[in-house]
């Protein structure tokens, strides 16, 4: 038995305002799976995250659900847990960046790093929206490329052409907060002095705790000179205050990755744990190894940033960061359009979550490479590896031991115990390949082992063996081996698949399943009847997934976005009395078919019947509609649709929050009414 070793674990912390999508998992699904396999060799490991939930998206969130950034951070909280559960991610805590011990946490780095002469104070000049009354960030900046004159880009750069700039070079740019013109005001920014750690970082980055590829990608930052860091933000802002300057807010970058701390003291309060066990004792005295998992977008400031505020105010550093790439669909970025923006409830609504789990594990490696979600694939692996080569193993031989041997294994393997003790000598590698984040090629190994197996199966035969009566000491022979064959894959498979390991130990009699417990067979044991223990991938669920993914509402909104368009320019009186708004009753709602969206509705105006297609299709279904009040506009021109001719319009809401959301007028208002 390897000495255990004591190991925090961790992944970047989500934004609290979106919600997890099939990109995110790529990380939490490769993190967990690290962390069980670690746990299964009985290691002392782990594994915090929480909630990223400060700054400005998140603030101007809140304000357009009319709701408490604490409120909204709450909601988002409870829908997160509840989509990394049902992908079985084993968080010991699942935390908050908006907590006491983040915010003590955070003062307390900021101040050590001021005391020893790293934060420096300078004005600069920044995009202030008048109206809003609030300092804008570039991506709430909105105008013409001054490249190329393509209009409605963002403050940093442009979608059209690909531009970087600053937000003072955008043509005729506005507030995408209030349409407003920004105006340059001064401010006192805090920045954090990152080129005092230039030698530090040199040499640390070059230490073994980052991937080549990782390491040889940041001397080009080295190369262009170490800047130093706007760590403050101007109030109105949704963060934590800066001790001694008033108004001004830690900027979100600097307390989000302080919540890796702040989760491990939550959790060793919990735990009774020591926290300086994790965060200042060095490995070499007993202290745990610090993980952490991220992706490729926010290399700079887990590499840099975050090992020089560790080392700036007296904290241990990270014993490894691993950076992995993107999450792709089809070969393609995921795409709201396209309908491959996945999001994990869409997801779960339809399919097994460990047979995302096992997909991605046959795709990643300890590379910074993007990964592809090939749906035909994943199909495909799925059914002929799992369901085909492992699970088939467990109900092919359970029948005869049930059936024939009152479910008891056989004492010995006699001549097949060759095979079994190759499989379970492959314990040692599969095991170092799972350490290494070689999961593509663990898995690669443990179906060539399968494929093995079935080989056994099909050269021995044991439906032949069976009918036979002078044979059945070879059948249960056979059937024990191949069970035990099944234990050892199942047991390979457990951090990935901790679902089927579980039902697989309880099919087993097992309490549970572990890595060295493999060096004995089980031998002259009862196992319980076989239960189906996985299903086929059915690829219509597929295909209903990525329909269901096209019909939701808003999905996952990236982080700087979030924002409602602006109100438009002032009408008169007389441009709004053109709209002849109506009371209308729904008398009829129904499917149309071949469109997406659209439900047709039939309205009674009071006397005058009319039809209209609305596209409210992904919100409400025709039967909860029928009998209902809404507003339509009576004097739309009829419009021809490829479904028929559309005769007005229903008003209805929506925005980042959701929607659409139909309005209805107050109890009491009838058919044909007029509203003014
Ligand atoms: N809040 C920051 C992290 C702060 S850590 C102190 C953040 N949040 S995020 O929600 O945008 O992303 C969380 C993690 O998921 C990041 O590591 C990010 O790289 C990863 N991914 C987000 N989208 C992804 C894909 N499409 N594909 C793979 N990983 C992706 O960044
Ligand atoms: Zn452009």
């Amino acid at each position: 038995m390897k000495t255990p070793r004591k190991l925090l674990v961790t992944s970047a912390l989500p934004y609290a305002n979106g919600a997890i999508h099939l990109g995110h998992l790529v990380e939490y699904i490769q993190t967990d799976i690290w962390v069980r396999y670690h746990r299964l060799c009985g290691h002392d490991c782990v594994y915090v995250c929480a909630d990223d939930t400060h700054g400005t998206p998140i603030m101007i969130r809140a304000q357009n659900e009319g709701i408490t950034p604490e409120a909204l951070v709450a909601r988002v909280h409870g829908e997160h847990l509840r989509d990394f559960q049902a992908f079985g991610i084993g968080f010991d805590l699942y935390y908050t960046t908006h907590s006491p011990e983040n915010r003590a946490l955070s003062v307390a780095i900021y101040l050590a790093l001021k005391e020893a002469g790293h934060i420096a104070v300078r004005t600069i000049e920044q995009a202030f929206d008048p109206v809003k009354g609030m300092f804008l960030p570039d991506r709430f900046i909105r105008g013409q490329c001054p490249r190329c004159g393509a209009p409605d880009q963002y403050g940093d750069a442009c979608e059209a052409c690909g531009a970087t700039y600053s937000p003072t070079e955008l043509v005729n740019p506005v507030s995408a907060l209030s349409g407003a013109t920004p105006v340059l005001k001064h401010s006192e920014h805090y920045f954090f002095r990152l080129a005092d750690f230039q030698d530090f970082l040199r040499q640390w980055i070059h230490s073994g705790v980052l991937q080549e590829e990782v390491a040889h990608k940041l001397e080009e930052w080295f190369q262009a000179g170490l800047q130093d860091w706007d760590i403050s933000r101007d109030a109105p802002y949704f963060g934590f205050e800066i001790p001694d300057a008033p108004g001004k807010y830690f900027y979100v970058w600097l307390d989000a990755p302080i919540g890796y701390m702040a989760a491990t003291q939550h959790w060793c309060a919990q735990h009774g744990r020591d926290f300086d066990d994790y965060w200042r004792r060095p490995v070499t005295e007993g202290g745990a190894e610090i993980y952490h998992f991220i992706g490729k977008d926010i290399v700079y400031f887990h590499t840099l940033f975050w090992p020089a505020m560790l080392k700036g105010a007296g904290y241990k550093l990270p014993s490894g960061i691993f950076v992995h790439g993107f999450l792709t669909v089809d070969g393609a970025k995921m795409s709201k359009s396209r309908g491959t923006f996945i999001n994990a409830a869409a997801y779960l609504r339809h399919l097994d979550p460990e047979y995302l789990r096992y997909y991605y594990a046959t795709k990643i490696s300890p590379r910074v490479e993007d990964i592809d979600l090939n749906l035909e694939d994943f199909a495909l692996r799925v059914n002929s590896d799992l369901v085909g080569k492992v699970v088939n193993l467990a109900s092919r031989a359970a029948g005869f031991i049930n059936k024939r041997f009152e479910g008891r294994l056989a004492a010995d393997l006699g001549e097949d115990a060759d095979l079994y003790g190759e499989l379970a000598a492959a314990r040692e590698h599969i095991g170092a390949l799972y350490e290494a984040r070689e999961y593509g090629k663990a898995m690669r190994e443990i179906m060539a082992l399968a494929d093995r197996v079935n080989q056994y199966v099909d050269q021995r035969a044991p439906w032949v063996l069976a009918k036979d009566p002078a044979q059945a000491e070879a059948l249960q022979r056979v059937c024990t081996t191949t069970l035990n064959a099944f234990r050892a894959l199942v047991t390979y498979l457990a951090p990935v698949l901790p679902d089927l390991a579980g039902r697989s130990a309880a099919f087993l009699s097992l309490e549970r399943l572990d890595w060295e417990g493999l060096a004995q067979p089980l031998l002259d044991h009862a196992i319980r009847p076989y239960e189906h223990l996985m299903h086929r991938l059915e690829t219509d669920r597929i295909n209903a997934m990525l329909e269901d993914a096209k019909q939701e509402l808003p999905p996952a909104v990236p982080a700087s976005a979030g924002v409602q368009p602006p109100i438009s320019d002032t009408i008169g009186i007389d441009d709004f009395a053109k709209i002849d708004l109506r009371v209308a009753r729904i008398r009829n709602a129904e499917q149309v078919e071949g469109a997406d969206k659209l439900l047709k509705l039939t309205l009674d105006l009071g006397g005058e019947t009319r039809t209209v297609f609305a596209g409210i299709k992904s919100a409400y279904r025709p039967e909860d509609l029928i009998g209902r009040l809404t507003v339509m506009v009576a004097n739309l021109a009829p419009r021809k649709m490829k479904f028929g001719l559309s005769e007005g319009m229903v008003l209805a809401a929506s925005g980042e929050a959701g929607g659409p959301f139909l309005l209805a007028p107050d109890s009491g208002a009838a058919p044909g009414m007029r509203i003014k």
